[in-house]
């Protein structure tokens, strides 16, 4: 089986949630978010190593959470970027150059089980990239600056995408490394590989895998993990 790292930005300053902090500090029944993500990876059989990618000044923090929960795969922790893309491409080159199959996953989606990241894996194992993402429950338009609607697109075709994401080590840090070299962004690491012609596939990921962003997903996150009877 190919050797798996597993990188996880957490560089972002969380301005949506309003904390004047990084909102991967804030405790979701009694565990900071980002712990809760990283407990999961420090499970998993499938996982060697993890790489946490840090804005600067968070770097402290994270070193004493890695410590005072004693989580062992974690590397030395990686200095973030501007963007999440910058994050995770240094994160990637953090990773030990044995790692063959990287695994991308935001620090601020705390509700991933360990269940859904296993049927992840065993689904995915065959492509070089693939990702999770979920039907979408409303229609969703395409529209202009002035609001105006320009077109709807078939709902059975569209996914609403979260992470895991995984690839292969090679193709995701050439498409990295591309997309670095002109300044190209994308607001998904999957978003590289397709600018570059690269084929991604996606399997069904989670209702509840949300990404904690504002407010009230924190409150959505508390009633979900006091449903799972924490
Ligand atoms: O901002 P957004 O919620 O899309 O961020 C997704 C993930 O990427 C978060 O876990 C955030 O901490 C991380 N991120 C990062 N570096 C940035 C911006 C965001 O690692 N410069």
């Amino acid at each position: 089986m190919a050797k798996i790292g597993v990188v996880i930005p957490a560089a972002g300053q969380g301005k949506r949630m309003g904390v004047g902090c990084n909102k991967q500090f804030l405790t979701l029944m009694g565990h900071p978010i980002l712990a809760r993500v990283i407990k999961l990876f420090e499970d998993s059989e499938y996982v060697s190593e993890i790489v946490i990618v840090g804005a600067v000044n968070d770097i402290p923090v994270i070193q004493e959470l890695v410590q005072s929960y004693k989580f062992d795969k974690v590397l030395p922790i990686c200095i973030g970027g501007v963007q999440r893309q910058d994050s995770v491409r240094a994160g990637v080159q953090a990773l030990s150059t044995t790692i063959q199959r990287v695994v991308v996953h935001d620090g601020a989606r705390p509700l991933l089980t360990l269940r859904e990241f296993n049927r992840f894996m065993e689904e995915t194992e065959k492509f070089s990239a693939a990702i999770m993402g979920i039907p979408l429950k409303d229609t969703v338009k395409r529209i202009d600056t002035s609001g105006k609607v320009l077109e709807t697109p078939p709902r059975e075709f569209l996914r609403a995408v979260q992470t895991p994401q995984i690839f292969d080590r090679g193709i995701l840090a050439e498409a990295h490394h591309q997309a670095a070299s002109v300044g190209y962004y994308g607001t998904d690491d999957a978003t590289l590989l397709e600018w570059i012609g690269y084929p991604v596939h996606i399997v069904e990921g989670s209702q509840e895998n949300i990404k904690v962003t504002t407010p009230d997903d924190l409150w959505l996150a508390e009633r979900i993990l006091a449903m799972r009877d924490e």
